[in-house]
C-alpha cells in the first residue's frame, strides 16, 4: 500500500507509479526547509490566477525545486496556502509523473522507450544506461547524481531516439552516446543540450516551471530563453511548403473592437496590402526566437516565391491539386467507366 503524500488514511493508487511516498525520518531531517521566502515566492505565483486554487501545480514545482519531491510537508504547504485539503493536493500530486515520489538525484534522465524512440533503439538506450547505473525506473544513482526513469513520448519523434536531462533534449542518441552522457553528469559536467537553453539540475528546471526565474540575472535569464529551440528535422516541413510554394489559407481578418471613447484610431491598414499580409506581418513580428521568424518569414506571402517547382508545374504531375477540369471530374469518369 502506498501513502498518500501527506495523510496518514489513504493510498495513492492514481497513474501509473503506486510507489510509496518517501517519508522516513531520516530522508525527511534532511530536507531543506520550505520557508517564509518560499511562502512569499508562493504568493506570487498564486496572484497570476483569478482563484488561488489554480496555482497548485506551479507550487508543486516550487516544492520539488526546494525539497526534490513532492513531499508531505510539501503538500501540507501547498494545501495550507492554497485553502485545500491535503487529500486534494496528494491526488493532482499523484496523478502526474512530473510530481516525484522521492527526492531526485542532481539530474533526472528520462529516456524515451514510447513507439518511434523504441524501434529506433530507445529500449536499448534505456537498458543499457540502467546496467550501467545499476538501477532501475525511478530510481537514484548512490551517488545521488542521476535519477533514471523511462518516459512515454517525449513529443520529439523528429529526432528519435530522444533523452532528456531535466528535460532538455539531447536529439538522436544512441547507446554510447547516452552512457557517455550519463558519465559526463555524474562527473558534475553539464553538456551542452542538442537545442534549447542550457543544462541547469533538476531543482532549478523546478524552479523555472513553478514560473519563476532560475538564472542569477537577467542576462543569463534572456540567453536561455533565446536558445534555438528547433533545429531542421522540424522545420523540414516548413521548407519543403516554401520550396513547393504551398501556404495555409489566408486568416481571416481581425474584426476590431468597438472603440471606446476617446481611444485614438488605429492606423489605417498601408494601402494594398491584404489580411494574408498583415496576418503575415504579425507572426513574424511575434516569433519568439530566430528559428520561428525564419519559418514565420518562409511563409510569409511577402516572401519572394521560392526556387524549386512551381505551381503550374506540379498539376502536369498530378502530385498536387490537379488543374482545373482534371482530378475529380477524371476520377468520376473512370469510377463511371469501371
Ligand atoms: S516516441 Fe520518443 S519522442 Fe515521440
Amino acid at each position: 500500500m502506498s501513502a498518500l503524500p501527506g495523510s496518514f488514511e489513504g493510498t495513492a493508487v492514481t497513474g501509473l507509479d503506486s510507489s510509496p511516498v518517501e517519508a522516513r525520518p531520516e530522508v525527511l531531517a534532511q530536507l531543506p526547509p520550505l520557508t517564509v521566502q518560499h511562502e512569499a515566492e508562493a504568493a506570487e505565483v498564486m496572484a497570476r490566477y483569478p482563484q488561488a486554487r489554480s496555482a497548485l501545480l506551479p507550487m508543486l514545482h516550487l516544492v520539488q525545486s526546494v525539497q526534490g519531491y513532492v513531499s508531505p510537508e510539501g503538500v501540507g504547504f501547498c494545501a495550507r496556502l492554497l485553502g485545500l485539503t491535503k487529500a486534494e493536493v496528494g491526488a493532482v500530486a499523484t496523478f502526474y509523473t512530473m510530481y516525484k515520489r522521492h527526492p531526485t538525484g542532481r539530474h533526472l534522465v528520462s529516456v524515451c522507450t514510447n513507439t518511434l524512440c523504441a524501434v529506433l533503439g530507445g529500449q536499448q538506450i534505456y537498458d543499457a544506461v540502467a546496467a550501467d547505473l545499476g538501477i532501475g525506473h525511478d530510481q537514484t544513482a548512490a551517488d545521488g547524481s542521476v535519477t533514471l526513469e523511462h518516459a512515454e513520448c517525449l513529443a520529439a519523434c523528429d529526432y528519435a531516439p530522444v533523452v532528456t536531462v531535466d528535460y532538455e533534449f539531447y536529439d538522436q542518441q544512441d547507446v554510447a552516446g547516452a552512457l557517455e552522457l550519463v558519465a559526463a553528469l555524474r562527473r558534475g559536467e553539464k553538456p551542452p543540450p542538442t537545442r534549447g537553453a542550457l543544462l541547469t539540475d533538476f531543482r532549478g528546471v523546478s524552479r523555472q516551471l513553478a514560473g519563476l526565474s532560475q538564472h542569477a540575472d537577467a542576462a543569463a535569464e534572456r540567453a536561455a530563453v533565446d536558445g534555438p529551440s528547433a533545429g531542421v528535422p522540424t522545420l523540414i516541413g516548413v521548407r519543403l511548403a516554401a520550396e513547393r510554394g504551398e501556404q495555409a489559407p489566408a486568416m481571416p481578418a481581425a474584426q476590431p473592437d468597438e472603440p471606446e471613447a476617446g481611444t485614438p484610431t488605429p492606423e489605417a491598414p498601408t494601402p494594398g496590402s491584404t489580411g494574408a499580409e498583415r496576418a503575415g506581418d504579425a507572426t513574424v513580428a511575434a516569433a519568439s526566437n530566430p528559428a520561428e521568424k525564419a519559418g514565420a518569414e518562409q511563409v510569409h506571402t511577402d516572401a519572394p516565391e521560392p526556387a524549386g517547382r512551381q505551381p503550374a508545374e506540379r498539376g502536369a504531375e498530378g502530385t498536387d491539386t490537379p488543374p482545373t477540369g482534371t482530378g475529380a471530374g477524371q476520377n468520376s469518369s473512370v469510377e463511371r467507366e469501371v
